[in-house]
């Protein structure tokens, strides 16, 4: 199962849902960076359950304890590596999915590939539980960004259909990030909010978009044709449990543009060459051009209802029925902001190592 990324800063992630704790192993860290260990527990909180009263009620604190790697406060450049405990695991809510997979989850595909040899309980190493100790990878490098100047910042971009205010693809403001529902527009957030519980209520579920700007990467990183900016992001992005797709600057949207209306222009201005626009989301021919780098990525609906849906009987191989009980979002986008800057993160200080 390979659940290792990165060229330079390399993460690797382990554990299941249900089993003992989960982790993360950092190798390729640059040596002597302070580590403010207060604020990644801040930012991984605000990916942890319960913060928004529909999430899984799932009860873990995700408190990380670092067994490597730091001394002294500082980074050695050696492996640093954090735990995280499982503590409130309830996996007989699970075991009618022994023989009923999951419509839209891992279930089976995760038994073909297998063989049945995985842990099931609670979605196993498919749970979005592991991007627990992917938010710490995450939180440590936006710390190391951050201080070179470069800030990752996301937000709800959509909700069931419902879209937060635009913004204006340079920078989002640091407020967002303390939101219970991290947007731009409050009223907006509230209608996102009761489309997730009016879909609760339907025993159903919505998906979203997730929108992150980075801001102060600067020019000339990244490379062209396959190992580009835009395929090492979206290769971590789709690392990420229920994400079916990613776009950068105007998107898809671009498809609808006119050249004249789509390009860039540079300028000179007091800060250098600047451009007046940025609908390239900060990359052309896969390198950076110093303009906020701008990524949505879209999250489907939970697949996991209470609603009764077709599934198969792997004991009996017959058509069945399947109603989950469990404990799940009904809506993983809000928890999802933190793992994409996260995720991006991890791509953006890869990408600086690498040069
Ligand atoms: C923050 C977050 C929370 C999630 N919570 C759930 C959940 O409660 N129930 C569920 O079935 N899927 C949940 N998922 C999605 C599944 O983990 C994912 O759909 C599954 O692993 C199959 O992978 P795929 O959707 O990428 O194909 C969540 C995803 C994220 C990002």
């Amino acid at each position: 199962m390979s659940s290792m990324w990165g060229n330079k800063v390399k993460v690797s992630l382990f554990g299941e849902s249900h089993g003992k704790g989960i982790g993360v192993v950092i190798d390729g860290l640059p040596a002597g960076i302070p580590l403010d260990l207060e604020k990644i527990q801040e930012h991984m909180r605000r990916r942890a359950p319960g913060r928004q009263a529909w999430s899984t009620k799932r009860d873990e604190k995700d408190i990380a304890s670092v067994l490597s790697g730091l001394y002294q406060g500082k980074t050695t450049g050696t492996p640093l590596c954090a735990e995280i405990q499982n503590t409130d695991t309830r996996s007989l809510d699970y075991a009618e999915l022994a023989e009923k997979p999951r419509p839209g989850h891992a279930d089976l595909t995760g038994l073909a590939r297998y063989n049945g040899a995985n842990d099931p309980r609670g979605g196993g190493h498919f749970s979005a539980r592991i991007m627990a100790p992917l938010t710490f990878a995450g939180a440590v490098c936006l710390q190391i960004l951050e201080a070179r100047g470069i800030e990752v910042r996301g937000h709800i971009f959509e909700i069931a259909g419902i879209q937060d205010t635009l913004c204006d693809g340079m920078s989002l403001p640091e407020s967002v990030a303390e939101k219970e529902m991290p947007v731009l527009s409050d009223e907006q957030g509230v209608l996102m909010a009761a489309a997730i519980e009016a879909a609760r209520m339907d025993m159903d579920s919505v998906g979203g978009i997730v929108e992150c700007i980075a801001a102060g990467f600067p020019a000339g990183l990244g490379r062209p044709i396959f190992d580009n900016i835009e395929s090492r992001i979206a290769s971590i992005l789709f690392g990420l449990p229920a994400v079916k797709g990613v776009e950068f600057g105007r998107g898809f949207a671009v498809a609808l543009a006119k050249g004249s209306e789509n390009n860039d222009h540079p300028q000179i201005s007091e800060k250098g060459i600047r451009l007046t626009t940025n609908h390239g989301g900060g990359i052309e021919g896969g390198i950076s051009n110093g303009m906020p780098i701008v990524v949505r990525c879209a999250f489907k609906p939970t697949s996991s209802i209470a609603k009764e849906q077709d599934t198969i009987n792997l004991t009996t191989m017959q058509n069945d029925k399947l109603s989950l009980k469990g404990r799940h979002d009904p809506c993983v986008v809000p928890r999802a902001v933190p793992i994409v800057e996260s995720a991006i993160a991890i791509a953006l200080l890869d990408l600086m190592e690498e040069g």
